[in-house]
């Protein structure tokens, strides 16, 4: 469990890195991330190089102890390669090229670009590839941030050519996969297939689901270019890249089989703001964002890699800039998001950034510290964790993150599906993963957030809250396992074409779900019905609702005409509506008790990890909440009774599983 901070030499006067470096030291931050934008800085005018001021920060920082995280500074081409080749420029959906003066304005298709990025990759980690202070390199900054995955270039429209060629191999393959046939679409060969833009109305839906799988494959060529450039050059270090939240532009699974260990960037009062929460949520969680917005990308981005490690990159230490709106966190967020990251598994958490800049696009984003270089609130809680994991460190070697025995599964080609066929306005396949995961959250569970390719033995319960796309190895494993298994409504919605199945939704899971879905119908706001467990349980339904045919005895829940609702089938729960969070906590209950597991509703606001023999509990609430796990063998942080925004540890004994004890 390390801190980091992410660091820009090049905003400050040399005179200041000495102090800085020793500052950070002192706060008890062992990483610092550097370089990520200083291309211009490096090579002003092609083939000039300018390492020197680079090698000094290297050096301060490592003299300081400090150990490394190099960037390769893809992100931000410099202006003299922009207007030497335009052409590496991505065009945006409105036809025209993406402009030079913020950042990312590059194109993944551009060959060009591709060895003007290997290029500078290989020079820096020639240069900086065997330094014992460099231990982790970054690729890049954020791939697909601000929208910049997709690019409708001629550079595009001629490798999609060439991907299309190569997953049809005939056209007459294509022409049936996409459904051609309707509206006179037919092709004669690949030359004739366009980018699907600018048609009058949707454009083909397997076309366009092509097209976001060639995309993805674009930032997958991309990176694996970086990442073998790095490991040829600077063997033995760990290479990451920062993925972002509630991002799903490309298939981060795909991405990290290229890299040592994940990481991402978490900003969760942004998050709070920018996304899908209601009003009320917005409201509520103004000041600490909701808890569950980090924890489900930390269980995400750490199911991408198979043995787990994962760390944040960039972790929000006061307001930020970008939001619709920008609060500052309440005092004691900092540590809490800190300490919550660790409670997850996280290897690093690293802050954006070490000082605020008083320039440029950032300026009213806060840093740990302020342009003045005081320390500001972030910088405070972040020599208290400092503090708190130097006493700690005395008595734990490592704290391994064991499976959980709740796999959630996650596909990213299921959420372009639904992206692409929402069917309903609201109807949003990210959204409904988070919503699930968090009642599953509330109800003290653990989770690993999967592919749907990882190896299900072993867990109790697998939940799949938006796997549309039918995976027929996926179907083989669901039904070889013993794991209690919830489907959530459109499972296997989707042939790998973006069809409907041949016998009808859930496809290849039917024989596992015991059910065909007949009809569907999406809601709009304000149209809702409700339906009845056999327990008794009132469930509420908005947004999407299917008719289902089974079998009547599998009837678990039923809607007001008494149609089935909830199904159980065997192992299986299939649910045919979109519920409500106490609906899904509920059903979701019900299951895990069902799967041997033990779920306890949690008090709003407290959530539960576990890492093997320790137990971490984190109060997101305004109030004081009286919580600790049965079979403590000694406390390590905080107490029985958590303090609003405070966490606790405990160390429980090993063969025991802890149960509440209130
Ligand atoms: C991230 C990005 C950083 C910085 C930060 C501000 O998305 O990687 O460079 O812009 O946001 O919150």
């Amino acid at each position: 469990m390390k801190l980091g901070v992410c660091y820009y030499p090049e905003h400050w006067p040399r005179e200041w890195w000495g102090d800085d470096a020793r500052r950070m030291a002192e706060m008890g931050i062992s990483h610092v991330r550097i370089a990520e934008f200083c291309w211009s800085r490096i090579e002003a005018t092609p083939l000039q190089f300018t390492w020197e001021w680079l090698d000094e920060a290297v050096a301060v920082l490592a003299a300081a102890g400090l150990k490394i995280i190099m960037c390769t500074p893809t992100a931000t081409p410099p202006k003299w390669l922009v207007d030497r080749s335009p052409e590496i420029l991505a065009i945006g959906a409105d036809g025209r090229s993406r402009g030079f003066g913020s950042r990312r304005h590059y194109d993944f298709s551009s060959d060009l670009y591709l060895d003007e990025s290997r290029r500078i990759a290989t020079l820096f980690a020639q240069r900086y590839g065997h330094h014992p202070a460099v231990v982790a390199w970054q690729t890049d900054n954020e791939y697909g941030c601000h929208d910049t995955v997709v690019s409708y270039s001629e550079n595009a429209l001629r490798r999609f050519k060439l991907w299309l060629r190569q997953r049809y191999s005939s056209v007459e393959a294509l022409n049936t996969a996409w459904g051609t046939v309707f509206w006179s679409a037919e092709y004669r060969s690949f030359d004739e297939v366009a980018l699907p833009i600018a048609t009058v109305t949707e454009a083909n839906p397997a076309q366009r689901l092509d097209f976001q799988r060639f995309s993805s494959d674009e930032v997958v060529r991309f990176n694996r270019m970086q990442c073998e450039a790095i490991r040829a050059n600077s063997p033995g270090r760990d290479v990451t890249h920062n993925f972002m939240g509630f991002f799903t532009e490309f298939d981060h699974h795909e991405v990290a089989k290229d890299l040592d260990f994940s990481s991402w960037d978490s900003y969760p009062l942004g998050f709070t703001q920018m996304f899908f929460l209601t009003p009320e949520e917005k409201k509520r969680y103004v000041y600490v964002g909701h808890p569950d917005i980090p924890a489900f990308h930390h269980d995400l981005y750490r199911g991408t890699i198979p043995g787990g490690r994962w760390g944040v990159m960039e972790q929000q230490p006061g307001p930020v800039n970008w939001a619709t709106w920008n609060p500052a966190p309440l005092d004691g967020m900092v540590r809490l998001w800190t300490w919550q990251a660790f409670a997850h598994g996280a290897e690093l958490v690293s802050y954006f950034r070490w000082r605020q800049a008083p320039f440029a696009q950032e300026q009213m984003h806060a840093g740990l510290n302020r342009p003045d270089r005081s320390l500001d609130q972030g910088g405070v809680e972040a020599g208290q964790v400092g503090q708190e994991l130097k006493a700690l460190a005395a008595r734990v070697e490592c704290m391994p993150v064991p499976r959980a025995r709740v796999a959630l599964v996650f596909d990213y080609q299921s959420i372009w599906m639904a992206n692409i066929q929402p069917q309903g306005h609201d109807y949003n396949a990210l959204e409904l993963s988070f919503r699930v995961y968090s009642a599953l959250r509330c109800l003290g569970l653990d989770v690993d957030i999967v592919p749907p390719s990882r190896d299900l033995s072993g867990y109790s319960m697998v939940v799949l809250p938006a796997q549309l796309r039918e995976d027929s190895a996926l179907a083989v494993q669901l039904a070889s396992i013993k794991a209690r298994v919830v489907f959530a409504p459109r499972s296997g919605a989707k042939s790998v074409d973006l069809a409907i199945p041949g016998q009808l939704p859930p496809g290849v899971f039917a024989g596992l779900a015991g059910v065909r879905v007949l009809r569907v119908s999406s809601l709009p706001p304000g149209v809702g019905v409700s339906a009845r467990t056999a327990n008794g349980v009132v469930l509420q339904v908005s947004r999407w609702r299917e008719d289902l045919e089974c079998g009547d005895e599998f009837v678990d829940a039923r809607f007001e005409n008494g149609a089935p609702a909830v199904v159980k089938y065997g192992r299986a729960r299939y649910v045919a509506g979109w519920l409500d969070h106490d609906g899904w906590v509920a059903i979701l209950e019900e299951a895990a008790f069902d799967a041997g597991l033990e779920p306890q509703r949690l008090s709003d606001g407290l959530r539960v990890s576990r890492r093997g023999e320790y137990v971490f509990a984190t109060n997101f609430s305004p109030n004081t909440v009286a919580w600790a796990p049965a079979d403590v063998a000694e406390c390590w942080l905080g107490g029985d009774v958590l303090e609003p925004l405070s966490v606790s540890i405990w160390k429980v004994l090993p063969s025991l599983t802890a149960l509440a004890r209130k």
